[in-house]
């Protein structure tokens, strides 16, 4: 039994669909969904009316993308709302969020709690030059602005730092009632320290890919592999001992159509 992870299908691709439509069986593995399968409540259920068929027990967590609103459409929630339907419908085909029991993988002398988190980011993966509240002026003067700015809708909250941190300490809540003493599988669409949030091409974007409120949390409950997303930049990379998985599948365009998505599946246990 192995555990198996990917993030950022973006299944408004019509070739990513076809790709995730022939994606072998995996029945005795589980897989893990880091965020960014879509940006409808349609493109969930789809990936997930797929994925159940093939794996064994997913466990999700969205995406920036998943929980967009698309202004023109009055029908599509605005952010909590919206993030507590993509729950539910995970919820529909038993599919594990951030708001359930944290599952444990055993497999022979192997023992992990899996935990998907939703922390979102509050710009503080920015350099200590700029100033906190500049930070987006800062990133557009560069001619960087990412569309989250516009479709990332808060509600309740009056803005995604304060989403962000309300997320942070219920989180946190949640992880200190666990035992330390077993090792976890950390997944989020965000890298957990701000040094794996640079993309070299756009250094400017790292402002919208997590918080360093997360940094901390690697040791303190005893993290060894964290798998995320979101950069579209795969890698594999160990820091202090801890293993950071990112396995974005990517816009068509950033994948090898000669290939299949299983080639894109990364092995985390
Ligand atoms: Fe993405
Ligand atoms: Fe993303």
């Amino acid at each position: 039994m192995s555990i198996y992870a990917i993030s950022d299908l973006h299944l408004a691709n019509s070739d990513n669909c076809k790709a995730l439509i022939e994606l072998s069986h995996f029945d005795d593995d589980w897989l893990i969904l880091a965020g960014d399968i879509g940006e409808t409540e349609e493109h969930l259920r789809f990936a997930l009316s797929v994925l159940t068929q093939k794996f064994k027990k997913i466990v999700w967590t969205p995406g920036n993308h998943d929980l967009w609103t698309y202004r023109f459409n009055k029908s599509m929630l605005k952010g909590e709302n919206k993030y507590q339907r993509l729950v539910s419908i995970c919820h529909k085909y038993g599919v594990t969020t951030p708001e359930d029991e944290y599952p444990v993988y055993s497999d022979k002398e192997l023992l992990y709690i899996v935990i998907p988190i939703l922390t979102l980011y509050d710009y503080s993966f920015r350099p200590d030059f700029v100033k906190e509240g500049t930070e987006v002026e800062w990133a557009s003067e560069s001619g960087v602005i990412c569309a989250d700015e516009d479709l990332l809708i808060p509600e309740p909250y009056s803005s995604i730092k304060d989403w962000c941190r309300a997320r942070c300490s219920y989180t946190e809540q949640r992880l200190a009632s666990i035992d330390k003493s077993i090792p976890k599988i950390m997944i989020n669409h965000y890298p957990l320290l701000k040094e794996l949030g640079k993309i070299y091409t756009y250094p400017r974007f790292s402002i919208w890919c997590g918080t360093t409120l997360t940094e901390k949390w690697l040791d303190l409950f005893n993290v060894k592999i964290a798998v995320y997303g979101h950069l579209h930049i795969r890698s594999s990379k160990i820091v202090n001992g801890i293993k950071h998985e990112e396995v974005s599948f990517g816009y068509p365009n950033q994948w090898d159509h000669s290939k299949d998505m299983q080639y894109y599946l990364r092995k985390i246990v």
